[in-house]
């Protein structure tokens, strides 16, 4: 695993940008996977740059993100879908029909889950796959236990997850019990893997998925055995190594 050391999220976000770029100049048509939350938006908004001025070309891109909250309103504001709307779908010229969010309404969600793999499967799997990580670890949805999950799925968040999104409600009632994620074994599959994480309130989650054992009570530490994972940290994100 790479491990690089930037002095803030701007840096980050040019240098992830970059690794972007270079995925979609080799195959017009790649397959990226998205995240939400704050770490990728100085990414996105870089890739929204060189996009305006003329670099990067998304009409051929595909995307499939990893996770979406079970019972939100795709046009709510806290919705994953619109997030990846408002901050960068809008802004490039990617086709709405190559966009893929979890989306689970069916009467049997597990229905939705399989379509999910299926799709992406379809796609040809991810060439690039984005992350973020939880305060306990979590990437996508993934939260601590006792096995790695496999496919896409639904979860039951913990608290430790539903107290930091709650920034983005009104009230922590309001925050959904539950999400549909890609799994585990999903997000391995993807051919090369970014992990950003910035900040100090990460450095103990940090620690954990790179210096710790390999353990679903950590499920970023899963990232260890992947053949192709880089992990971009700022300094305070790092001060724990
Ligand atoms: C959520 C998302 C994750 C994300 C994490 C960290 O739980 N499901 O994909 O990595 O939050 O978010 P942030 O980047 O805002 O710290």
């Amino acid at each position: 695993m790479e491990i690089r050391i930037y002095k803030d999220d701007v840096q980050i976000g040019k240098e992830a940008a970059l690794l972007f770029a270079s995925q979609i100049l080799k195959k017009r048509d790649c397959v990226l996977g998205m995240a939400t939350g704050s770490t990728p938006l100085p990414t996105y908004q870089e890739l929204v740059r060189l996009h305006e001025s003329g670099m990067l070309d998304f009409s051929e891109v595909r995307t499939f993100n990893l996770d979406e909250y079970v019972g939100i309103d795709r046009a709510r504001e806290q919705s994953y879908y619109r997030f990846m709307f408002d901050n960068l779908f809008s802004k490039i010229n990617i086709k709405p029909e190559n966009v893929h969010v979890p989306h689970p309404v069916s009467a049997n969600l597990s229905d939705d889950c399989a379509a999910y793999d299926a799709a992406i499967a379809e796609a040809g799997g991810i060439d690039l796959q984005i992350l973020g990580i939880g305060h306990n670890g979590h990437i996508a949805f993934n939260e601590p236990s006792g096995v790695f999950s496999s496919g896409t799925h639904i979860v039951e968040l913990t608290q430790s997850t539903i107290e930091a999104n709650q920034r983005f409600f009104e009230r922590i009632e309001d925050v959904p019990k539950k999400a549909m994620s890609m799994g585990i074994g999903s997000i391995m599959k993807a051919r090369e893997i970014l992990l950003i994480a910035t900040g100090k309130q990460k450095a103990q989650a940090v620690k954990a998925m790179l210096r710790d054992a390999v353990s679903p009570a950590c499920p970023a530490s899963v990232l260890q055995f992947h053949h192709a994972a880089t992990v971009f940290l700022d300094e305070g994100a790092a001060s724990l190594l």
